[in-house]
């Protein structure tokens, strides 16, 4: 049987390393990428690392010329990349907040836009997203560009859902809090492990889930957008 292949950004380390390894051992062919290209800590004959920025709108094409030279389609696009370098700040610092945006907005759409008619039939997006982005749930000030981001992610989501209905699959996912060099304190007080976050994703993407789902994969529940 062919092996369902699945595209992951940011997997040189934390909830995306952890993810392509359980993808790996769950019988998925892995495309890996981070920005250098050199993810070494996965050796296995289904793992293919690429390099890519999604920043960077030249790094995104070239990702899209290598994969496609190698792959008709893919089943599973996962936006895991993403940076939140004004974690716990009140003041929104412009420098920090256009860089949260470039990544975990900006370049989340351009590279799903790029890859959108490599995704086979059926086929579905992932978006890393995070409790912090919800709207309702929201009751702290801090922040400001990593929660606006993750909340722009979430519309983008709802976005796909309603262009794709039900020829593509896509979905927003909270890994929890999870212990990762994204920051300090989620480094010291992450309450999972990034292996505990990925087994919990990797049972989300087996379940039978919805499309327009927004999912807290720590708890094991809906998220309110
Ligand atoms: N950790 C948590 O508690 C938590 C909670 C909620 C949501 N999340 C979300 O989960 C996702 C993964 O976070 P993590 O905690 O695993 O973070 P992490 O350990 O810092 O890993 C981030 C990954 O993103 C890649 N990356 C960063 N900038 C990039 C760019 N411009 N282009 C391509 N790749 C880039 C990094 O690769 P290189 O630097 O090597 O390029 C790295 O592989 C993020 O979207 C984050 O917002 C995390």
């Amino acid at each position: 049987m062919k092996k369902k292949k699945v595209l992951i950004t940011g997997d040189s380390m934390g909830i995306g390393l952890a993810l392509a390894k359980r993808m790996l051992s769950g019988g998925y062919l892995v495309i890996g990428t981070c920005r250098s290209g050199h993810i070494e800590h996965v050796k296995h004959e289904n793992f293919l690392a690429i390099s890519l920025d999604v920043a960077n709108v030249k790094s995104i094409k070239k990702a899209y010329q290598e994969i496609s030279y190698r792959f008709d389609q893919i089943d599973i696009i996962i936006n895991n990349a993403g940076i939140c370098p004004d974690l716990h700040q009140e003041i929104p610092v412009m420098t920090f907040f256009d860089e949260t945006f470039e990544v975990n907005v900006k370049g989340v759409v351009l590279f799903t836009e790029t890859f959108l008619d490599k995704i086979a039939e059926k086929g579905s997006i992932i978006m890393i997203s995070s409790k912090m982005g919800s709207i309702d749930k929201s009751v702290n000030s801090d922040s400001v560009g990593y929660r606006m981001s993750k909340s722009a992610l979430n519309m983008y989501t709802k976005i796909l859902v309603n262009r794709f209905l039900d020829s593509i699959k896509v979905a927003a996912v909270h890994p929890g809090y999870v212990k990762t060099q994204i920051s300090e304190t989620a480094l010291i007080n992450g309450r999972l492990t990034p292996e505990q976050s990925a087994e919990n994703i990797f049972s989300f993407l087996e379940s039978d889930y919805k499309s327009g789902s927004f999912w807290d994969s720590g708890a094991g529940t809906k998220l309110p957008w």
